[in-house]
């Protein structure tokens, strides 16, 4: 037996016990006459103790010996300690060691295994199974498994059934690239690894198995950022014979528990925005609702004046930035060179300062006078004390680099507090996006999202106008879930395959299996699936889903632990059939 008891479990209840313990040395603390060692497992930290008077020579000589990281088993007596420690929960007692036995030596760790460590990202990546010794990243992983087994309760209580879909399939699109794996029995073929499951579940649904979820991988070839990994998960869903209301109401059961039972925050029932109120108010289809600092327009209280650079832009809009009119000139300069670097890109800025004692003062003063002012402060509802900042141009651009604003200025400003959480929904979003770059539509969502009934027609004549039976669950500024209401007849989706410059042929090729399916008495149906990783880090009050995934990769898709992706060997390569075309 390695162990009787765990290092976070002995209590002053248990003095005079033998016990054995087993576990890491995080520490030594050689003091001569005595060596104190800190012995850690998942569970905690125990004191052991070895000392000339009561120890046996040998062990306390051993004992001497430890490094960081070495495993140990122990068998000793608890005693009471002399000094207590009120910071441990097992900071009342200690180990007086009768038996050492070391299972095994460590090398000295590139890092300290300590909450704050001095350990850089890329070291800590790349000795992961150190890093994970760690508290942080060990309560991380603890607290995901307890968030995943809340979710996987609360389905299976609302009676989905949880169906695993494969992997090796052919491209389901979600908007990114595929990973794709070569075929060795079938030469020049290749599977595509899943984007989401998202044409199995709904073939489920043709199934009858009505209510699905699934907790499973997805794989995206994207451009990485804190919140997107290339192999992700999600908390997969779908239900027959639903409307939109249906999952929305379904879904925000799910949230809410969550909230209720990993948080102890009780939520109301969620606000719903529409996407074009959600662009107006917030410029962003995913508004952080914890602050206010809404856009104002002002087009008519701005325009027509001698202005020119207002007068030429499609929209003026501004926000009110609270408390912040006493921003020096510096300061001001310096916001307006953050907001005109390359990642946001506006052209300039304009600034009102709205003075405590209730005069204005701004950047435009010779165009604008205190009037006009008092009227940009009402529709920005700028109070005295704050800086109304207001940027022009076009509508898409303008509303995201004033949105870029609102968030910066709302973090500077310690108004994204990660211990409240403002959970919405974005409902009706447009059906299609325009490709700027091919000027052809694609599906915003996905390509067997339903358009909103009656709007069918409109494809052909105002495609942009579409809106779709499409949602995202927002929560914090984050997009944690989307979903949508589906197409579950094959004309319907063979129009919308049409739209999206299918041909009949191709679109047959790469998804007849679904219409197919759709003839054979498909019902109506819709789902939902949400990011885990992104939902266990915004609950755990992080934004970076990197620190809740155990191997996540780095931002250049790569695994520094087991350094993938790799080159494979020739035999393997002609065993695949595949010639590469680059020198390795
Ligand atoms: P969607 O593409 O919106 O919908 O994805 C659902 C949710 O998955 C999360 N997510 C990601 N998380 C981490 N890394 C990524 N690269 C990444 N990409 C997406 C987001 C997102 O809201 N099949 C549809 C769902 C449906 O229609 O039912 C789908 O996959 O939190």
């Amino acid at each position: 037996m390695y162990r009787s008891h765990t290092c976070g479990e002995l209590r002053s209840s248990h003095i005079n016990n033998e016990v054995t313990l087993s576990g890491w040395v995080q520490k030594t603390r050689d003091k001569g006459f005595v060596v104190w060692v800190d012995l850690r497992d998942r569970y905690g930290i125990t004191q052991l103790v070895f000392d000339e008077e009561r120890s046996d020579p040998k062990i306390l000589e051993k004992a001497r010996d430890l490094g960081r990281e070495f495993v140990l088993q122990v068998k000793g007596t608890v005693i009471e300690r002399t000094s207590k420690n009120p910071n441990l929960p097992t900071g009342d007692i200690e180990i007086l060691v009768t038996q050492l036995h070391v299972l095994n030596e460590s090398l000295l760790p590139p890092f300290t295994i300590e909450d704050k460590t001095d350990g850089g990202e890329d070291l800590r990546m790349k000795f992961r199974y150190l890093d994970i010794r760690r508290n942080p990243v060990k309560e991380n992983l603890i607290f995901r498994s307890k968030v995943t087994l809340e979710v996987r309760n609360y389905l299976t209580k609302q009676g989905f059934i949880e169906v695993e879909t494969p992997y090796l399939i052919k491209s389901t699109p979600e908007g990114a690239r595929d990973f794709v794996v070569p075929s060795r029995m079938n030469e020049g073929q290749f599977y595509a690894l899943p984007q989401s499951p998202q044409t199995f579940k709904q073939l489920l649904m043709v199934g009858g198995l009505d209510k699905y979820f699934q907790i499973v991988k997805c794989f995206r070839d994207e451009d990485l950022r804190a919140d997107r990994q290339p192999e992700f998960t999600q908390i997969d869903c779908e239900m027959a014979f639903v409307e939109q209301d249906d999952i929305l109401n379904a879904f925000e059961g799910l949230t809410r528990h969550l909230l209720a039972e990993i948080i102890g925050v009780e939520t109301g029932e969620f606000p719903r925005l529409t996407y074009d109120e959600a662009m107006r108010r917030y410029g962003n289809d995913k508004p952080d609702i914890r602050f206010g600092m809404e856009f104002g327009e002002l087009n008519e209280v701005a325009k027509n004046r001698d202005f020119n650079v207002f007068n030429s832009s499609e929209l003026v809009v501004g926000i009110a930035v609270p408390g912040a009119a006493s921003y020096t000139r510096k300061e001001i300069d310096q916001l307006i060179d953050w907001m005109r670097r390359p990642q946001i890109g506006a052209k300039g800025m304009v600034y009102v300062k709205y003075n405590e004692d209730g005069s204005f003062k701004s950047s435009v003063d010779k165009f604008y006078n205190q009037e006009d002012f008092t009227k940009w402060a009402k529709h920005t509802g700028a109070k005295p004390g704050d800086l109304i900042c207001i940027l022009s141009g076009n509508i898409a651009e303008t509303r995201t680099q004033l949105s870029a604003l609102r968030m910066e200025m709302a973090e500077r400003l310690g108004l994204r507090n990660p211990k409240e959480f403002a959970p919405l929904w974005v409902v009706d979003f447009p059906l299609l996006e325009l490709d700027e770059e091919t000027g052809n539509y694609h599906a915003m969502h996905h390509p067997f999202t339903s358009p909103k009934p009656g709007q069918l027609e409109l494809l052909d004549t105002d495609p942009a106008a579409v809106r779709a039976n499409a949602y995202d669950l927002v929560l914090n500024g984050n997009e944690i879930g989307g979903g949508s209401i589906r197409i579950h007849d094959k004309d319907t989706q063979a129009t919308m395959f049409r739209h999206l410059g299918f041909t009949p042929e191709k679109a047959k090729a790469q998804f007849g299996f679904l219409m197919d399916a759709f003839q054979y008495g498909a019902p109506p149906h819709g789902g939902i699936a949400f990011g885990l990783d992104r939902l266990v880090a915004i609950l755990g009050g992080q934004e970076t889903i990197r620190d809740f995934i155990a191997f996540p990769k780095n931002n250049s898709g790569r695994d520094v632990m087991i350094d993938a992706p790799a080159f494979i060997d020739d035999a393997q390569l002609k065993e695949l059939h595949l010639k590469l075309d680059i020198q390795t």
